[in-house]
Formats: structure tokens, C-alpha cells, sequence
């Protein structure tokens, strides 16, 4: 399957779901799916830079995360510190840039370090960006950002008169991060669980059945060629996008 390098997505972001299913479904413990998901984030992080496409954001741990048993939480936050130890190397070799968005302050100290460095060691690179959702909810964000925009307003950097989406969006997390234009959930379930609600406002979405750990570059090339079949109208008509004849352009 092959989709022309035009029509692909810049930006596509994904919501990594199904790794406790996985496991269930082979009697293994729940972490055994998170463990695998990390070979996952591997193979399409490759795959997505193979592919040309620029930015790729992962929704790796919400701020809802917490609420689950705290074996699970020490397990995935050990599973983050490992794959950036790990990482960090091939994305120096493969000039890829790495964001996090999130309360990273809130992050156990062993998580904040190894992703700072990561960050740092990273920061040069302009070609390819990954970004992981790390204590991130959409709506903690717009707290954050809220906040943060009311703080310039005081300090007299930021008019309130003036104020617009183009302005405000720049306290976000995502101020420097083009939005997503393509947002994928595995394993079937069908929701956005507070995942970059305002930024993913045009993006197209994919619900696929397959569990994230199965997840492979084929699946992810069918999801981008759905998504070059698909017209997006930003609020205008179909009629208004196609092309104007040359015999009648201005
Ligand atoms: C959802 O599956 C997945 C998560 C909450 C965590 C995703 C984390 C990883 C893939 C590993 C760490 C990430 C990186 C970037 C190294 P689930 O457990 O909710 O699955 P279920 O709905 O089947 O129980």
C-alpha cells in the first residue's frame, strides 16, 4: 500500500490502548502488554520518520493514569525511564527530536531526569519530532494555559482586548507543535479520553480494532491511506475546495 508523500498527514497523534487486553488474552500480566506496547512505540516511531511524516505524538500517560493500582503506575514509569535510556542514542542517530507535553514537574524524579536529558540531547534536531503525552489531560491544559495567558495579561504582555485563538494558543503546551491532522485510538474503543480536545479540532480520526501491541507500519499505512481518502472542509463546502479550472482562475 503506498500513499502519495503529499497526501500523507504531517502530524498524526495516537492514543496507544489495548495493552492490558493483549495481555489478558494470553493469561500474562498486565504488564507484560505495556512492555510489549514499548516495542511498539518503537516500530512505529521508525516507521512514521520512514515514512516522512514529521511529527508523531504519543499519548503515553494521562493524568487520569494515577488512579490505577500503584504496581501498574511504578511499572510504566519504569517502563518510560528504560525506553529513554534506551532511546536516546537512535534518536540522536535518526536526528529525531523529542517533546513531552504534560505536568512534567509532577513526573517521579528517575522519569523528569532521563526525559530532560533526552530533551537536551535532542533539542538540535528540526527534521522529526516525537512527542510524548506524559501527565497530560487536555483539560489540565487549558487550566495551565488559562493561567499562564491571565499572568502575561497582569504583567501587561498580553492585551485581553486582543485576545484571539491565534494569541492564546501560544500558551498551551503545544504553542510550538503544528496540530494533529490525523489522530489514531487502537483497540477498538471509540472516545477521545481528554486528548489534545482543542488542538485535534479538524483533525480526521481512526478507531481500530487492533490492540496497540499489535500495531504494526501496516496497519499505520492503511490508517494514512483512509486518511488521504478522506476531504477535509474546515467548515466549507465541498464545492468551495476543488480546484478552480485554470481557463477560469483569476
Ligand atoms: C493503554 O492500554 C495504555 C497505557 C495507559 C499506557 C501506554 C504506555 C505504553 C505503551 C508504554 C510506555 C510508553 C512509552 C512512550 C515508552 P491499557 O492498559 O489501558 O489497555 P486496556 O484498555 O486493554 O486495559
Amino acid at each position: 500500500m503506498s500513499v502519495a508523500p503529499s497526501q500523507l498527514p504531517a502530524h498524526i497523534a495516537i492514543i496507544m490502548d489495548g495493552n492490558g487486553r493483549w495481555a489478558k488474552q494470553r493469561k500474562l500480566p498486565r504488564i507484560e502488554g505495556h512492555r510489549r506496547g514499548v516495542e511498539t512505540v518503537r516500530a512505529i516511531t521508525d516507521a512514521t520518520r520512514e515514512l516522512g511524516i514529521r511529527y508523531l505524538t504519543l499519548y503515553a500517560f494521562s493524568v487520569e493514569n494515577w488512579k490505577r493500582p500503584e504496581e501498574e503506575v511504578g511499572a510504566l514509569m519504569g517502563l518510560l525511564e528504560f525506553f529513554l535510556k534506551r532511546e536516546t542514542k537512535a534518536m540522536i542517530k535518526n536526528r529525531v527530536r523529542l517533546l513531552a507535553i504534560g505536568r512534567i514537574h509532577e513526573l517521579p524524579e528517575r522519569v523528569r531526569t532521563q526525559l530532560i536529558a533526552a530533551m537536551k540531547a535532542t533539542e538540535r534536531f528540526t527534521d522529526y519530532t516525537l512527542v510524548l503525552a506524559l501527565n497530560y489531560g487536555a483539560r489540565t491544559e487549558v487550566v495551565d494555559a488559562a493561567r499562564a495567558y491571565a499572568t502575561a495579561v497582569a504583567a501587561g504582555k498580553e492585551k485581553l482586548n486582543d485576545s484571539s485563538w491565534e494569541t492564546f494558543r501560544r500558551y498551551l503546551y503545544t504553542a510550538d507543535i503544528p496540530d494533529p491532522d490525523l489522530v489514531i485510538r487502537t483497540s477498538g474503543e471509540s472516545r477521545v479520553s481528554n486528548f489534545l480536545l482543542l488542538q485535534a479540532a479538524y483533525a480526521e480520526f481512526i478507531f481500530t480494532p487492533v490492540l496497540w501491541p499489535d500495531f504494526t507500519k501496516g496497519e499505520l499505512l492503511a490508517a494514512c491511506a483512509e486518511f488521504a481518502r478522506r476531504e477535509r472542509r474546515y467548515g466549507q463546502t465541498s464545492e468551495q475546495l476543488k480546484p478552480v479550472p485554470s481557463a477560469l482562475a483569476p
